[in-house]
């Protein structure tokens, strides 16, 4: 299954990633978490790895190259890339939890994400995965990775959300293009700070045809932890998040039965 985790800037997708992959291993599932986010860079180390990956822009030779290299015999050519396909450089793995990067914006004046958009687009396309094998894709914020393509092989479309007027709006969008491509839309709430402002914002995103599966508190060892850089070893969201994939994955038979949106 291939999961993304979308929504709007600073609303937690990154924390989710890493609290997913946490109760995904300790389901002893293999987990591959794809990092596209082009700006921010430290998602390796909430995940427990000394040092990041090489993106794989590097591997096709770097942005400039991209068109070029898509159209030359490489793995890119292939019709499916398996995790075991990808050069050890280009993947940080332990304990059956890897992480691999698309690319970042390292330079000013070095031009858009738009080849990022393309290769994230082609390599989840190709990625495939065991029966065991979950990936977890960390989308950068907001919505253009609906616009370029990039959410087309995902198997499951997490939308997280808090509570605040922005991130219903964005909430909103991505459901409206996530219906356009016959995805269904899975919201998790985070940073609520009481069960009141819950289903207040739970309501809220019903009203716009978006399901909530679950809940994540604000939880003081999490802001911590992200704050350090560090992975998040215990408190309430660890719980959640635990509920929070059963409900994904437990709804994988039916969703794949399903040829559109209910
Ligand atoms: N449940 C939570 N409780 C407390 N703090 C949280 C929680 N979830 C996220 N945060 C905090 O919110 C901030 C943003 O989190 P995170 O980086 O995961 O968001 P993001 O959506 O990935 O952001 P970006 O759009 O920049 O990639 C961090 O400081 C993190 O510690
Ligand atoms: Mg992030």
């Amino acid at each position: 299954m291939k999961i993304s985790i979308c929504g709007k800037g600073g609303s937690g997708k990154s924390t989710i990633v890493t609290l997913l992959a946490k109760a995904a291993r300790e389901k002893d599932m293999s987990v591959l978490v794809v990092d596209s986010d082009e700006s921010n860079s430290g998602l390796f180390k909430m995940l427990g790895f000394e040092r990041p990956p090489i993106p794989l822009m590097e591997l096709i030779g770097g942005k400039s190259s991209l068109k070029k290299k898509l159209s030359e015999p490489d793995i890119f050519q292939e019709p499916q890339i398996s995790v075991n396909d990808l050069p050890p450089q280009y993947i940080q793995n332990k304990d059956n939890l890897a992480i691999v990067s698309i690319g970042k914006i390292l330079q000013s004046l070095e031009g858009c994400a738009c080849p990022m958009g393309v290769l994230n687009r082609e390599f989840l396309k190709k990625l495939h995965l065991k029966e065991n094998e979950v990936a977890i894709v960390d989308m950068e914020a907001g919505v253009e990775h609906f616009g370029r393509g990039v959410d087309d092989s995902i198997d499951r479309v997490l939308l997280v959300a808090e509570p605040s007027f922005e991130s219903i709006c964005v909430a909103e969008k991505i459901q409206g293009m996530a219906v356009h491509i016959k995805k269904r839309v899975y919201a998790v709430l985070n940073k609520v700070p009481s069960q009141e402002l819950a289903s207040k914002l739970e309501d809220k995103l019903n009203k716009k045809g978006i399901k909530v599966i679950g809940s994540i508190p604000y939880d003081p060892v999490v802001f911590e932890a992200c704050l350090e850089g560090k992975p998040i070893n215990n408190g309430d969201a660890i719980h959640a998040s635990a509920r929070i994939l059963d409900g994904l994955l437990g709804e994988r038979k039916t969703s794949r039965e399903k040829t559109s949106c209910a």
